[in-house]
């Protein structure tokens, strides 16, 4: 070994960072070289180095500190009564986390409010498609996504999988709400708790026997690389599909989709110089950051089990092979292998002949659809999931973990 770790580079400051390609000749790593351009970003410029080697510079010693001096439960009971974006943040917090907070709840300067309200429209106007998108798509992506799913099983959400892995979703969806960033809405307080929760979580999981076995040479996780993966897996990889599926979309609609995610990014703290300024711009980032990484781990498959057992537990009359067959024909027969979904040699072909054709009749495209009856019985019941799983209208309960799994 070249005797670097990552930690140590990190320490060396941020401009060796650059040289992170150094890091990538370990063979636990798919990744390709980072050479996607800051100048294709927000920012429009940068130093260009690799977000490998970025974690999140406010919050992370701000919730460290946090949970050395043992405040976690106090926080957690302060953040509950948190919830409206509007809303003072409540008296008592700890003072460096109360100028945190106060920092990292405004929109960035370039947020237009215009477009944030257009594409909640078109989120809204398309709801069952992105619903389906972001539960049975992204949802089951993530199980494919390594560090994301091993980060999820370790840490102490992993007990309670269950619970754990509808929130990356929901969130997603919660992201669509009509007045997400609107005075009275609430995605800006979810983004400033989950990117919390990320700090929290770079300081835990580190300390995890089970997870650093299994990192790969990673010392901490959820880099800014690590987040813009599942940035795509949600945001490029929906707007790909709808596209994919003949759903119509004006430029207008596809430019406010793309700035509520850029908002969403920063909110989570991503820096500009890594949140893709048009779709092309992410395409190409999805391209070099998602798919070389999706691969199965033991993890991913323990939670494609948990979430597809959601799905079978709402009993929508979905049967497990026509779940399988819809989320193979959206992930694609890779991803459908990698996770561990059943092969279906007979629902798949319906599926991918008859999907089209019902979108392009929702879509006033044609007038009568040839669809066989089954397909029906699909979009009712994903109409049902994303009813019932992801538009439930609580906003997702957002909690500083203070241990791992327990081992
Ligand atoms: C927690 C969303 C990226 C790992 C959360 C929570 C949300 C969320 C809403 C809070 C859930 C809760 O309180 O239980 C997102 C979004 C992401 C993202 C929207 C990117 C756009 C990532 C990445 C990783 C990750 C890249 C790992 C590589 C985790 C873990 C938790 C968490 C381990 C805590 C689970 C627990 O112990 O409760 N995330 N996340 N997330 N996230 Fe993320």
């Amino acid at each position: 070994q070249h005797g670097l770790s990552r930690r140590n580079m990190l320490l060396a400051g941020g401009a060796l960072g650059a040289f992170g390609a150094i890091g990538l000749a370990s063979p636990a790593s798919a990744r390709s070289l980072w050479t996607w351009s800051p100048k294709a970003s927000i920012a429009g410029s940068g130093a260009g180095i690799d977000p490998e080697w970025v974690w999140d510079e406010q919050a992370d010693p701000v919730i460290a500190g946090v949970m050395k001096r043992g405040e976690v439960a106090k926080v957690n009971d302060l953040l509950a009564q948190w919830k409206r974006n509007d809303q003072p943040l409540p008296d008592g917090l700890p003072a460096d986390l109360r100028a945190f907070m106060e920092d990292a709840r405004k929109l960035p300067s370039w947020a237009d409010t215009g477009k944030l309200d257009r594409g909640s429209k078109f989120s809204k106007t398309k709801g069952i498609y992105v619903g389906a998108l972001y539960g049975l798509g992204s949802g089951l992506m993530s199980t494919a996504i390594p560090r994301e799913s091993r980060a999820v099983y370790y840490s102490k959400g992993g007990a309670d999988m269950k619970d754990r892995i509808a929130k990356t979703a929901k969130l997603g969806y919660d992201i669509g709400d009509l007045d997400a960033y609107k005075p009275e809405g609430s995605m800006v307080v979810t983004a400033v708790k989950t990117r919390m929760v990320h700090a929290a979580v770079r300081h835990l999981l580190p300390q995890s026997p089970a997870w650093t076995q299994v990192s790969g040479g990673q010392k901490i996780p959820i880099s800014q690389a690590d987040i813009l993966v599942t940035w795509h897996s949600l945001a490029t990889f929906v707007m790909r599909k709808l596209k994919d599926w003949g759903v119509r979309i004006s430029a207008a609609d596809a430019d406010a989709y793309l700035h509520v995610w850029q908002v969403s990014a920063a909110m989570l703290g991503v820096q500009d110089e890594y949140i893709p300024k048009t779709w092309d711009a992410a395409n190409a980032q999805s391209k070099q950051v998602l798919d070389p990484i999706l691969a199965h781990t033991k993890e991913g498959e323990a939670l494609t089990d948990v979430l597809l057992g959601i799905v079978a537990e709402l009993d929508l009359g979905l049967t497990r092979p026509l779940i399988s067959a819809f989320s193979r024909y959206t992930l694609g027969g890779r991803v459908g292998d990698m996770i561990g979904l059943s092969k279906e040699p007979i629902l798949e072909p319906l599926v991918a002949g008859a999907w089209p054709l019902l979108v392009a009749f929702r879509e006033g495209l044609i007038p009568v659809p040839g669809v066989p009856a089954v397909m029906w019985t699909l979009e009712e019941a994903i109409r049902r999931f994303v009813l019932l799983f992801l538009a439930e209208g609580q906003p997702i309960a957002i909690n500083l973990p203070d241990m791992n799994r327990p081992e």
